[in-house]
């Protein structure tokens, strides 16, 4: 398939439900009120569910459990809605169940996971709006979820000769001559009008990127995929080469990446409900 009709292609899938992106407009303007995002998280069925079955797991333990949004959002906070309403709406835009050669549980936990390692370590760093880090690094490898829906049959075998022959995912992509999962993020992030980090972070992240954002995010798939957290087809044997000069780049040594590593695993408790039911 050509890069034209690529783009058309991917003009045809759905755009991100409106929610997902004024939920998260709302929450960090620093005006909103607890009000408004409810009464925007109502107005969306799967949503209200997901996040009354979040604040309803054991992770909270809320006495008496939680019946209404209003009060769910004062146990969850903005952080953790702002991660449900986007990686549900994220996931929700694809209908693709997954293969055989690239299951779909395993990619999204590698995607929610790079999101929340990014998000806590652009706060370590005091970056402005960590929260665009959890975007950045839940989206980095949106491109994948392209190919499932568009050009399953093409996925799978990019991910059989990466794991055949122990090689990254964008390396396979190159060896069969396919158009790289870069260049369909990057067009899906334009579809869906995310911010320019976002988009910026798509592009880099297996590169060595020039901003500390998008570092953040390369380092943080590096991490996650050397945790053996989730999957996402890549069987890259530089892995750990490359995830120590991204964090010498970045500052993060060993001191920071044990508090982050002990904060991720706390938060990442969160994951099964935030995944669960999709
Ligand atoms: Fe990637
Ligand atoms: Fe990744």
């Amino acid at each position: 398939m050509s890069t034209h009709s690529w783009v058309q292609k991917i003009h045809s899938l759905p755009v991100l439900p409106q929610v997902a992106m004024r939920v998260t407009e709302r929450i960090q303007s620093s005006g909103s009120t607890l009000d408004e995002i409810s009464r925007l998280i109502e107005s969306d069925a799967g949503l209200t569910a997901r996040i009354l079955r979040l604040a309803n797991s054991s992770y909270y333990s809320v006495p008496g459990g939680v019946k209404d949004i209003r009060k769910a959002l004062q146990f969850l906070g903005f952080t953790t809605i702002a991660q449900v309403v986007l990686t549900s709406s994220v996931f929700g835009s694809f209908k693709n169940p997954g293969l055989r050669d690239f299951p779909l549980l395993p990619f999204w936990i590698h995607s929610l996971a790079v999101g929340q390692v990014a998000e806590l370590t652009a706060r370590g760093l005091n970056l402005p709006q960590p929260s665009d880090a959890f975007i950045g690094g839940l989206l980095h490898d949106v491109g994948k979820l392209i190919l499932l829906e568009l050009a399953p049959d093409q996925l799978a075998r990019i991910a059989r000769h990466a794991l055949e022959n122990g090689v990254s995912f964008i390396r396979a992509e190159k060896d069969l001559g396919f158009e790289d999962h870069i260049s369909l993020g990057v067009g899906l992030s334009r579809h869906w009008k995310l911010p320019e980090l976002v988009e910026d972070a798509i592009r880099s992240h297996h590169g060595l990127p020039e901003t500390k954002s998008g570092q953040i995010i390369a380092w943080a798939n590096l991490w996650v995929h050397l945790q053996g957290i989730g999957a996402s087809g890549s069987h890259d044997p530089e892995m750990e080469s490359r995830a120590r000069e991204l964090a010498t780049l970045l500052g993060l040594g060993p001191s920071v990446t044990e508090t982050i590593e002990k904060q991720f695993r706390k938060e990442f408790e969160k994951a099964e409900a935030i995944l669960g039911g999709h």
